[in-house]
C-alpha cells in the first residue's frame, strides 16, 4: 500500500535532525560555557585586548588568499557556496585570523597604532567528525597587530599559560618552532624537495601531491610508515638566518624568565600558510587524537597580503569544545550554579495575579525568580509545585495560596539549607527574600 493510501502511516511525521558534526549547546552544558566565557573576558581585559566581532560569512577570497590555496582547509574543508541572489562566492569562516585581518584593513584599525584584539564564535570546517573534531566548532582567539618584537610573541604565550592555570587544565605542553622568513623557507623547501624526491616511492599519495605544492606540510604527516623518512629530512631551523634565530632565541629567553617550559618541535609547521618566525601549539595527551587545544604564531606577511599597509602581527586561537572537554577530564569544571533565587508558587486565579506581581517585584530588585506556570493551564497542587521548586535549584519558595492571600501574606520557605518556613506580609516579600539571601551568605 502506498503512503497516500495508508493515512495512518502518512501521519507519522519524520523528525529533522541537526547537521552531522554540528552540535546543539544544551541547557545542561550552558553554565560551563558561560564560566569559560567569563574567564576569557577577564583574561583579555587583564592584557588590554579589545573585543571584535566579524560576520560568520565572508567572501571566499578572504580565506583563499588569507589561509593559502594549498592548505587542507582551503582545498577541502571550506563550506563555500554561491549566493544565488547575487552570484557572490561566499564561505562560512573556517577560522578567525583572515577575517579579523580583513576587518582591520577595511576599517583602518591600525591607523592610530598597534592593536590587541580578541574574538570568539563558531567556525566551520568540513572535516570527518570525531571526538574533539566537529564541523561547527567554537574558537576563542587573540590577535596582536602592529608589534614586531619577540616580546609580544612571549606575551601571547604567557596569556595562554595563565588561561590553562586559571581553568585548572592538567597535562598541557607547549611546543614551539620558528618558520623563519620566506627566503629561508624557500631554501629549505628546495632542500626538502631534493631529499623527498630521492625517496618518492616511500611517500603516500597526499605527500606526493604536497611534494609539488607545499612540501613543508609533508613534515606534518602522521602516517607511521613515513615517520623515519620525515625524521631524517632537512630541518628548517638549520636554514634560519641570524635575524630569525635571534628572534626565536629572544622568545625562548622571555618564556624561560617567566617559567614557561616549552619543547622545540622542528616539525611543527601549522596548517595555515600565513605564518613566519614563531609558531606554537598547546597539546595534551588526554583527549585522544585531537589533542591540540590551541595554536598560533606570528603572521607578519598577512596584513599586506590582504591589501593593508604592511604590519607585523601574531596571535593564537583555541578550540572551546576541546578546552571544555579537557576541563572535564581534569576535574575542573565548576558545579552548575543554582538556576534562580526564588520560585513563586500559587493556586491560579487571584493568587496567580499576586504571584506574578511579586515575581516582577523580585526581579526589579535583582532577584532571579521563576513563576510557576502550569503546563496544562490548570492550577497544580502545592505538592507538585514544591517538587518543581526543588528541581529548579531555587534557594527559596514564595508560596501564595488563597489562605495566604486572605491574610495579605505569603509563605517564604528555605529550600536549600534550613528548610524553615515563615509567613511574611505580601508587601515585605522582596525585603524578606533579600534578608534571607544576605543572611545565608554571611
Ligand atoms: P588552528 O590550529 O587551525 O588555528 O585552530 C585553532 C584551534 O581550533 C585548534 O588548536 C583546535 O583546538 C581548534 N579546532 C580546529 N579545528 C577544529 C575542529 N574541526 N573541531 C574542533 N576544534 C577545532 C587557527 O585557526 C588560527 N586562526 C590560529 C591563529 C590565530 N593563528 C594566529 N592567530
Amino acid at each position: 500500500m502506498t503512503e497516500q493510501a495508508n493515512p495512518a502511516k502518512a501521519q507519522k511525521i519524520q523528525k529533522i535532525n541537526g547537521v552531522r558534526g554540528m552540535n546543539d549547546l544544551l541547557p545542561a552544558d550552558a553554565a560551563q560555557w558561560t564560566h569559560l566565557e567569563h574567564v576569557l573576558r577577564d583574561l583579555t581585559r587583564a592584557y588590554g585586548y579589545e573585543f571584535l566581532r566579524t560576520p560568520i560569512v565572508e567572501a571566499t577570497a578572504v580565506f583563499q588568499r588569507g589561509i593559502g590555496e594549498v592548505t587542507d582547509i582551503v582545498e577541502k574543508e571550506m563550506y563555500s557556496f554561491e549566493d544565488r541572489l547575487n552570484g557572490e562566492q561566499l564561505t562560512l569562516r573556517p577560522e578567525g585570523t583572515a577575517a579579523v585581518v580583513r576587518a582591520v584593513v577595511e576599517n583602518n584599525l591600525l591607523y592610530e597604532g598597534p592593536k590587541r584584539l580578541w574574538y570568539t564564535g563558531p567556525m566551520f570546517r568540513h572535516e570527518r567528525p570525531q571526538r574533539g573534531r566537529y564541523r561547527q566548532f567554537h574558537q576563542f582567539g587573540i590577535e596582536a597587530m602592529g608589534f614586531a618584537g619577540p616580546d609580544i610573541d612571549a606575551e601571547i604565550i604567557l596569556m595562554g599559560q595563565r588561561l590553562w592555570d586559571e581553568l585548572g587544565l592538567k597535562g598541557v605542553r607547549l611546543e614551539i618552532n620558528s618558520l623563519g622568513q620566506a627566503p629561508e623557507r624557500a631554501e629549505h623547501r628546495a632542500a626538502l624537495v631534493t631529499y623527498f624526491e630521492k625517496s618518492k616511492d616511500q611517500l603516500d599519495e597526499d605527500s606526493q601531491r604536497r611534494l609539488l605544492t607545499n612540501p613543508l606540510r609533508i613534515l606534518d604527516s602522521k602516517n607511521p610508515a613515513m615517520q623515519e623518512l620525515i625524521e631524517g629530512a632537512p630541518k628548517l631551523l638549520d636554514f634560519l638566518g641570524e635575524e630569525s634565530l635571534k628572534h626565536f632565541e629572544a622568545v625562548q629567553t622571555l618564556l624561560k624568565a617567566n617559567n614557561i617550559p616549552c619543547k622545540i618541535n622542528p616539525r611543527l609547521v601549522r596548517g595555515l600558510d600565513y605564518y613566519n618566525l614563531t609558531v606554537f601549539e598547546w597539546i595534551t595527551e588526554e583527549l585522544g587524537a585531537q589533542g591540540t587545544i590551541a595554536g598560533g604564531g606570528r603572521y607578519d606577511p598577512l596584513i599586506e597580503r590582504m591589501g593593508g599597509k604592511a604590519a607585523p602581527a601574531c596571535g593564537w586561537a583555541m578550540g572551546m569544545e576541546r578546552v571544555l572537554e579537557l576541563m572535564k577530564v581534569s576535574g575542573s569544571l565548576p558545579e552548575a550554579p543554582a538556576q534562580c533565587d526564588a520560585f513563586v508558587i500559587h493556586q491560579g486565579g487571584e493568587t496567580l495575579t499576586s504571584a506574578m506581581i511579586i515575581a516582577e517585584r523580585l526581579r526589579n530588585a535583582g532577584i532571579d525568580a521563576i513563576l510557576f506556570c502550569p503546563p496544562d493551564g490548570q492550577a497544580a497542587s502545592f505538592k507538585s509545585q514544591m517538587k518543581k521548586a526543588d528541581a529548579s535549584g531555587a534557594a527559596y519558595a514564595v508560596i501564595i495560596g488563597p489562605d495566604e492571600l486572605a491574610k495579605n501574606e505569603a509563605q517564604l520557605k528555605d529550600l536549600r539549607s534550613t528548610g524553615e518556613q515563615k509567613a511574611v506580609a505580601l508587601d515585605s516579600v522582596v525585603e524578606a527574600v533579600i534578608d534571607a539571601i544576605v543572611g545565608a551568605t554571611e
